[in-house]
């Protein structure tokens, strides 16, 4: 697992590509779009954007839509350095609460997490300040970086 910590090029990369995948947003319902890229360890950025559904269970949020992209790229549950999120928000965007799990799980407590908003404004944190207290099946609180290899 790549702890490196980011560079502010790399930082800025990703907050880019976020900007630039929210625009295919499908959101016919809330019309509030959201972009997301995530840092995979070889280097490699995969990206997500919200798509809604008129049954409304079914929408995917953007962090979520980039992390499943990347699982099914082939990417390591556990191998990500960290994810961009952006939306039109009066302060940075904040990920959902079944993001916040789905991030735990797959990117682990320490991974960096930047958060922002079309304005520029910028925060840093972790995924595991977004959600302290986690739920993890008992093998994974055991190790939550030890499970998959
Ligand atoms: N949404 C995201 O995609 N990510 C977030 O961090 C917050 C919310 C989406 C879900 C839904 O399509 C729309 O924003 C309004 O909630």
């Amino acid at each position: 697992m790549n702890r490196n910590p980011l560079s502010n090029e790399e930082k800025d990369r990703l907050i880019a590509e976020a900007k630039l995948v929210r625009e295919r947003a499908y959101v016919p319902y809330s019309h509030f779009k959201v972009g997301s890229a995530l840092l995979a360890a070889d280097g490699s950025v995969h990206l997500g954007c919200n798509v809604e559904n008129g049954a409304l269970g079914p929408t995917n949020c953007a962090e979520r839509t980039a992390l499943f992209r990347a699982i099914a790229d082939g990417q390591s549950p556990r191998s990500f350095r960290a994810i961009a999120v952006t939306g039109d928000t009066e302060l940075p965007i904040t990920p959902c609460g079944v993001c916040r799990q789905v991030l735990i799980e797959l990117c682990g407590p320490e991974m960096p997490v930047i958060l922002t908003n079309l304005k520029g404004d910028r925060t840093e944190t972790t995924v595991g300040a977004l959600l302290p207290g986690a739920f993890l099946l008992p093998e994974d609180d055991a190790d939550p970086f030890d499970r998959v290899k």
